[in-house]
């Protein structure tokens, strides 16, 4: 058994599970990498293989120091396998099997239900990465691009993670999984990714902070529901992933806000007091405030269905089989078990949203789906709303309705506003776009994508960050495009 702080980067694979001890699973890694490295170059950032990016890579799993920052060529990146540390003695905390030892094998009656999980899992990790592919292209400048391209590696580092955990634990099944993770593609008629959001496309940048705001949240909760799993492989894996994650959240929440800063100091500069003055706005080269709404109005509308159906039978059963907890599972006060418990989720009755009291172990999507909510909104209040505020503009990006504009669940049946209200078919078709971006307003967005490779230079629709990634200057060449 390998020391877990310890991380040996000597081989291929920087790893800390002890790959050298266990010549089978190296392997059938090693085979496992030229057809990753292959799916990198297809279907991984377009063009910049060659050119040096300023990248952090993980070398440690301690909390303090667990990355190191250098150029390297992405194709070379150093792809690991990483867990975090064991908790000693962890025991299961939830479902059936609460207060029993986590499991260091499989158990065989959950086999196919683990796998499944841990499919979907990693099925999300490499369809990011093809659904960001072109965004090099445009670039606002070198810093955003470095961060772009930060986000892609460890993304891929995440389906490295999962394949880990199936080729290690699921045999040849795990394998057959593994080479169908890298055969899926994003947005793919015949063999699409397995979840609808990962299908859609991110064609400019607006969409990328949005989507790393949205979806990459959606995955954090997933990942702390996971890593609640008495199967303890799956939940060190998934506590070490939250740490690279909340970069990508970072990547998000500060890109929109730089977009908002920069279009209210345009306003002001240009004396518009008005923000839904869309014409005037827009002439300035900025994105106003309106657009940025319809835009998160989608993208957090396509995330919800990510969490599925309120009530379902397949969240009952991982949560039973203590394969995935709630949110802060370890940090809830009641029994673990839930099986007198009740939770109330918003269900359609009678052509109307209202709150009905369900079991609350088939509402457990629904209960993650809520949290996801409130941590959503307090990110909006805090990194988009305030400096609308500052800037002393009426005007609020607000979440729409969880009735809004869904294709799965309770309301996909119907449509509604943002505000919730019901709205006849030919009513929403009607005013659809003021809901959601047209495609006037993607046009206009995709004007404004220009690449901008200047040191220290910003497009002119986004404001530079307040700090530099790693304490570098606002000069500094993040990706060096010469050689
Ligand atoms: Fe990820
Ligand atoms: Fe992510």
């Amino acid at each position: 058994m390998s020391d877990a702080t310890t991380v040996d980067y000597d081989g291929m694979i920087p790893n800390n599970v002890g790959l050298n001890a266990d010549p089978r699973l190296r392997r059938a890694l090693e085979r496992w990498h030229p057809g990753y490295l292959d799916w990198w170059r297809d279907r991984g950032p377009e063009g910049f293989q060659e050119n040096l990016v300023y990248l952090r890579t993980a070398v440690s799993v301690e909390p303090e120091g667990w990355a190191k920052f250098g150029f390297v060529r992405m194709p070379e990146y150093r792809w690991g396998i990483l867990l975090a540390p064991a908790v000693e003695d962890r025991k299961i905390g939830f479902g059936t099997h609460k207060g029993e030892p986590a499991w260091q094998e499989v158990p065989g009656e959950y086999r196919a239900m683990l796998r499944r999980l841990i499919v979907v899992q990693g099925d999300t990790e490499p369809a990011s990465v093809e659904q960001q592919r072109h965004l090099g292209a445009t670039a606002p400048s070198l810093y955003d691009l470095r961060n772009l391209f930060q986000v892609n590696v460890e993304e891929a580092r995440h389906l490295w993670a999962m394949v880990y955990l199936l080729q290690k634990y699921f045999g040849r099944d795990g394998r057959e999984e593994a080479e169908e993770l890298l055969s899926r593609r994003s947005g793919d008629r015949d063999s699409p990714r397995l979840l609808g959001a990962f299908n859609e496309a991110t064609p400019d940048w607006l969409s990328f902070f949005m989507f790393t705001f949205f979806t990459d949240r959606d995955g954090k909760m997933q990942l702390h529901a996971l890593s609640q799993s008495g199967f303890d492989p799956l939940s060190r894996t998934c506590r070490f992933m939250l740490t690279e994650e909340a970069h990508h959240m970072f990547v998000g929440q500060s890109g929109v806000g730089r977009i908002i800063e920069r279009t209210c100091a345009a306003m002001r500069e240009a004396g518009i007091d008005d923000p839904t003055d869309i014409e005037r706005v827009r002439a300035l080269g900025v994105v106003d405030l309106p657009t940025m709404q319809k835009k998160a109005n989608l993208h957090f509308s396509l995330t919800l269905d990510l969490f599925g159906s309120e009530i379902s039978t397949n969240a009952a059963n991982a949560f039973n089989a203590s394969l995935k907890g709630r949110y802060l599972e370890d940090q809830i006060d009641d029994d673990h078990q839930l099986l007198n418990a009740t939770y109330p989720v918003l269900r359609l009755k009678d052509g109307r949203a209202m709150k009905e009291g369900v079991p609350a172990l088939s509402a457990l999507n629904m209960r993650l789906r809520d949290d996801y909510i409130a941590d959503a909104s307090s990110a909006i209040e805090r990194w988009w709303n305030r400096i609308i505020a500052r800037a002393g503009f009426d005007f609020r990006i607000s979440l729409p309705h969880v009735a809004f504009n869904r294709r799965i669940g309770e309301f996909s049946a119907i449509h509604a506003d943002p505000d919730g209200n019901m709205l006849r078919t030919e009513e929403w078709q009607r005013r659809r776009d003021a809901f959601l971006p047209t495609i006037e307003d993607n046009f206009f967005i995709e004007s404004l994508m220009r690449q901008v490779t200047e040191r220290g230079a910003f497009a002119s629709w986004i404001a530079p960050p307040r700090a530099g990634i790693d304490g570098m200057p606002g000069n500094f060449e993040y990706v060096k495009l010469a050689g």
